[in-house]
């Protein structure tokens, strides 16, 4: 397909970002959501998603007549060569994906959708989706193709223009390769499969990125326990091109809206087929035990006694660069304080409260003030360029719990704080 005709259905992180990169690789776009208001917003040029390069190119879309928005599905998807379907795939009972906004997507176009036109879905989806939503459609005349999203939040665009891999699975001879030519102008390696290979390929790379960093703070764990150095063990082992160097940083535990979804909804995926992934199992256990690690450790640098004790959080959301609060370990160690009665006071660049069981705080000082300790749980690059002099002054007790390894221990040692990461010694 040379220019094609596309539509998005879903405007959240992933279809935007796919509506607005696609319409700047020269399509004609139209999104589609249910929600009235968020189109009425969108075809405004207001975008609400904290996505660096987005607004621009949503803006440069609408001038440029090649991205519009719309409630209308049917109308819209009437003269689409293809349509991506970007809806959300939360997690649903027993931790499987809930596959409702694809299924009434699919159900609400399937009449309207031209001869010859691709369904495409993007939204990661059990193994095995695209052939139900092919029986779904009932139409020998549109192909289905599963075409995952690499796309990590706080980069989405430079991910989706600069992409490591394109895959395209489908079992209708062609299909995929059509949805890959929409590509063409990206330079990137494409991997034209089946349709569930394309889909398994998802999970698996979430997957295996979520073992490795349960490895990774595992490994951080025994340098505390064996006086070994974790930033020295992953670069040397990060070095050896079949590891590489990143997704190799300890942390508080992995989170976010994709990891701990992902591995649940594999884990359901192999139980159906009778297969025991101990593999995958231990990894998500092991995500609980850090979160328990970094409590213990806050727990050990108040003198043992969290009822009471009042600990300040430094970073809320799952990782630096988003708001994004969901199955953020920041929240999930949060609460297990609050359990165990300690007295929170959070800041984050970027989250407002309210939030339950902590202050949240627009000032990083407030949170020092009269705390016993601080932990660091995003990497917020600007924690760095506190005055730790002053945070000293603000604090009644001496510690700093920094999960992300992120603080100048010698720096805070100057300013008289006792700094403790994970997976290094604190002498150093
Ligand atoms: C993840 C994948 O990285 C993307 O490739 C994928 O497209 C996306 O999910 C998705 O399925 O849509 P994302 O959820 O944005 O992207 O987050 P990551 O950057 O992968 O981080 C996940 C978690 O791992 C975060 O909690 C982060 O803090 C943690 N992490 C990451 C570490 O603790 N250490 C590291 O070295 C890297």
């Amino acid at each position: 397909m040379h220019a094609a005709s596309i539509v998005v259905v879903g405007t959240g992180y992933v279809g935007l970002t796919t509506g607005a990169c696609l319409a700047c690789l020269g399509h004609r776009v139209t999104c589609v959501d249910v929600d009235a208001a968020k189109v009425a917003r969108l075809a405004a040029g207001r975008v609400d998603i904290m996505e660096p390069g987005l607004a621009g190119l949503v803006a440069r879309g609408l001038t440029g007549g090649t991205l519009s928005f719309t409630v209308e599905a049917r109308a819209a998807v009437e003269s689409a060569d293809a349509v991506f379907l970007c809806v959300p795939t939360p997690m649903g009972a027993g931790g499987a994906a809930d596959l409702r906004a694809v299924e009434s997507a699919v159900a609400t176009m399937a009449n309207s959708l031209p001869s010859d036109s691709v369904l495409v879905t993007k939204s990661t989806v059990p193994v095995g989706t695209a052939r139900r939503i092919g029986d779904l459609l009932g139409r020998d005349d549109v192909a289905v193709v599963s075409n995952p999203e690499f796309l990590r939040e706080g980069t989405a665009v430079a991910d989706f223009l600069g992409p490591q891999r394109i895959v395209v699975g489908s079992d209708t001879p062609g299909a995929a390769e059509r949805v890959a030519a929409l590509y063409r102008l990206l330079e990137a390696p494409v991997v034209v499969t089946d349709a569930a290979s394309a889909e398994l390929v998802k999970y698996a790379a979430n997957c295996f990125l979520a073992t490795k960093l349960s490895y990774v703070n595992s490994i951080a764990e025994l340098c505390e326990r064996l006086g070994a150095d974790i930033d020295a063990v992953t670069r040397g082992m990060g070095y050896d091109s079949r590891i590489g160097r990143s997704f190799l940083s300890p942390g508080p535990g992995w989170g976010g809206s994709c990891l701990p979804k992902d591995t649940s909804a594999l884990l359901r995926i192999a139980d159906a087929v009778g297969f025991d992934f101990r593999l995958l199992s231990a990894a998500v256990e092991d995500n609980l035990a850090q979160r328990d690690r970094v409590v213990a450790k806050v727990a050990n640098a108040v003198g043992g006694e969290l009822a009471g004790a009042r600990i300040g959080l430094l970073g809320l959301a799952f990782k630096a660069g988003t708001d994004d609060l969901r199955d953020s370990p920041a929240l999930s160690v949060a609460s297990v304080l609050s359990a165990h009665g300690a007295r929170l006071c959070a800041y984050d660049p970027a989250v407002t409260g309210p939030l339950p069981g902590m202050a949240v705080t627009d000032d990083p000082y407030r949170v020092a003030r009269g705390a016993d300790a601080l932990v660091v749980l995003t990497e917020w690059p600007e924690f760095t360029q506190l005055d730790w002099t002053y945070v000293a002054d603000l604090m009644r007790g001496t510690a700093v719990v920094d999960t992300r390894n992120l603080l100048s221990p010698a720096s805070l040692r100057d300013a008289g704080l006792r700094w403790t990461g994970l997976g290094r010694s604190t002498n150093r």
